[in-house]
């Protein structure tokens, strides 16, 4: 059995014991950002741990309105240029703790007094120990290189971070039915198993999604790139109008998310201009006339808000690059090229 899958199924139960493990530290971590004028909050990070930053960019701006920016470590790392970091609260985000651009720009923004949280799975890692605060994904060692567990546990923990900095009860409530959703996805992942195998031979593929799913619509391109070799790409529905659409031919794969929520009209629309452009459409929602679009389709589980949708998105994406990686006969563990931690700056 692949490690990956082993460690997707996982998830629950680790979604659960990371919360228990930081909900005491984020209380703590939230007073203090709060005796602060935080004004903006920049967060660094690379590959999956990178998609998990774009969720909370989202949620963040929309819960707390609070502008957040995605660093580009090559400002500090490469140009030596020093930014003003007044005002601002500086993320970090690694799984391993080991991504030195991440770390760099940390330092920089430490520097300059700005407060800093890591998001790591080891606490004694670079990162872990240059911020001021730590999370802990508490997600146990990680295997294999396609990351899941730690991706799942770093958006639930930046998550809960934003509930408790709103102070949205009615989110944190959201947050805890988390791990009974995936729990639900996984024991019904035998669909997506037979879905899979319609897409065996395929070369290439587009995923699309918008709003806190844009994060997804990135993360499921990675994965299926890095376990199945596909060309698969990603965008945002709003930017795929603007030029990328001229790509889509005759039967060309695509992949919608189109949760119910503000996106669901803009997914919608995508899904017939794709449908008349020849595209064959996969559909994943909780929609059911906006299911039936598609000449196939993944259901949602019922119920979630559009905030929460991005963990159940994940998980789908997860299991559907993992089953298709085994299905082409290549390791999903060990991808061509990669290693589990990959250092840049
Ligand atoms: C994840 O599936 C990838 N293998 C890779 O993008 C990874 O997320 C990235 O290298 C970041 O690693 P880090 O979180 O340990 O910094």
């Amino acid at each position: 059995m692949a490690q990956m899958w082993i460690e997707i199924l996982e998830q629950p139960e680790i979604l659960k014991r990371s919360l228990e493990n930081n909900s005491k530290n984020i209380n703590f971590i939230v007073k203090s950002l709060k005796e602060k004028n935080i004004n903006h909050v920049i967060i660094a990070a690379r590959g999956t741990s990178h998609h998990a930053g774009i969720y909370a960019k989202y949620l963040m701006e929309i819960k707390l309105g609070i502008p957040v920016s995605i660093a580009a470590p090559s400002v500090t790392t490469l140009y030596n240029k020093p930014l003003n970091y007044d005002g601002a609260l500086f993320i970090g985000i690694s799984q391993s703790g080991r991504a030195q651009d991440v770390l760099e720009v940390l330092k920089a923004a430490k520097t300059q007094g700005a407060p800093t949280i890591a998001i790591t799975n080891f606490d004694d890692s670079p990162l872990a120990k240059e911020a001021e605060f730590h999370l802990n994904c508490s997600a146990g060692e990680e295997k294999s290189v396609a990351a899941t567990k730690t991706f799942t546990t770093q958006m639930h923990l930046l998550a809960w971070l934003v509930a408790e900095w709103a102070g949205d009860e009615e989110f944190k409530k959201e947050l805890s039915s988390v791990p009974g959703i995936l729990k639900k996805i996984i024991d019904d992942s035998d669909y997506i198993e037979q879905l899979v195998k319609r897409y065996r031979f395929m070369t290439e593929c587009f995923i699309l999604g918008r709003g806190v799913n844009y994060s997804i619509v990135l993360e499921a391109a990675l994965k299926i790139q890095e376990t199945t070799y596909i060309r698969a790409r990603a965008y945002s529905i709003s930017e795929f109008h603007h030029g990328p659409f001229a790509m889509i031919e005759q039967n060309m794969p695509v992949l919608v998310f189109a949760p119910e929520g503000p996106t669901l009209e803009s997914a919608i629309e995508m899904i017939n201009k794709l449908k008349d452009a020849g595209a064959d459409v996969l559909v994943v929602s909780n929609n059911q006339d906006t299911q039936k679009l598609g000449h196939c389709y993944i259901p949602l589980p019922d119920g979630m808000s559009d905030f929460i949708s991005p963990f159940a998105n994940a998980v789908i994406s997860q299991i559907f690059a993992c089953k298709l990686s085994v299905l082409r006969g290549i390791n999903p563990d060990a991808p061509r090229g990669l290693n589990k931690v990959t250092i840049t700056r």
